[in-house]
């Protein structure tokens, strides 16, 4: 036997160079249990900061979703328009998303991750799978935004109630600024204007009586 055979891993034949697939093992940390990070914060602080960064991860995820449902599925005379607009929102909130989970992590938590967690956590209304109108997608965006808006109002004084100051700024500062404005964004094409001829005290030019 030589050298080089003698290193090789018995059965093998290829030596360190093999990758080590279909491992299998228990959770390093379990969903629910906090790891203590020196951050200066008490432990209630940050399971409290969690939980409810937690619960605003999974009602972003479902809005997140929602948007690029509707940025597939919209019909109508305005469909580039909002086509685009979705994306963009739909952007803004994965942004968000990875924002949120990484303060989870930070703070010695576990952040929801799967579709199927999301799903039985989350307090957004279900949308059917089907398409369905504009205003209807719009409404539907709109109560989906209300929902995050009130409960990261909350969750943030909280926050800063319990001293974690840094969750108290990320939600006002990133989640709750970044909903509004998303919120005007699609409300005002809830505004039922005329799009060609101006309406009551309206009055067309250019044309002949
Ligand atoms: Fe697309």
């Amino acid at each position: 036997m030589t050298a080089t055979t003698e290193q090789r891993t018995p059965g093998t034949g290829t030596g360190t160079a093999q990758p080590l697939c279909r491992q299998g093992g228990g959770e390093i940390q379990p969903y629910g249990t906090l790891t203590r990070m020196p951050l200066g914060l008490e432990e209630k602080a940050c399971a409290a900061s969690v939980a409810a960064l937690n619960q605003i991860l999974a009602d972003t995820m479902a809005l997140r979703d929602l948007y690029k449902k509707h940025h597939w599925q919209v019909a109508g005379h305005t469909f580039y328009q909002l086509h685009l607009l979705f994306d963009k929102h739909h952007a803004e909130q994965s942004t968000l998303v990875d924002g949120i989970a990484e303060r989870i992590q930070l703070l010695g938590g576990v952040s929801l991750a799967m579709a199927h967690d999301v799903a039985e956590t989350s307090t957004v209304p279900r949308p059917p799978r089907g398409r369905e109108e504009v205003p209807v997608q719009l409404s539907r965006l709109l109560e989906a935004h209300e929902i995050i808006l009130k409960e990261t109002r909350r969750y943030a004084r909280e926050a800063s109630a319990n001293g974690d100051d840094g969750t108290n700024d990320f939600l006002i500062s990133d989640v709750i600024r970044t909903n509004e404005l998303q919120v005007w964004f699609v409300a005002e094409h809830l505004v039922d204007t005329p799009t060609v001829r101006a309406g009551r005290n309206g009055r067309a030019g250019g044309a002949a009586e």
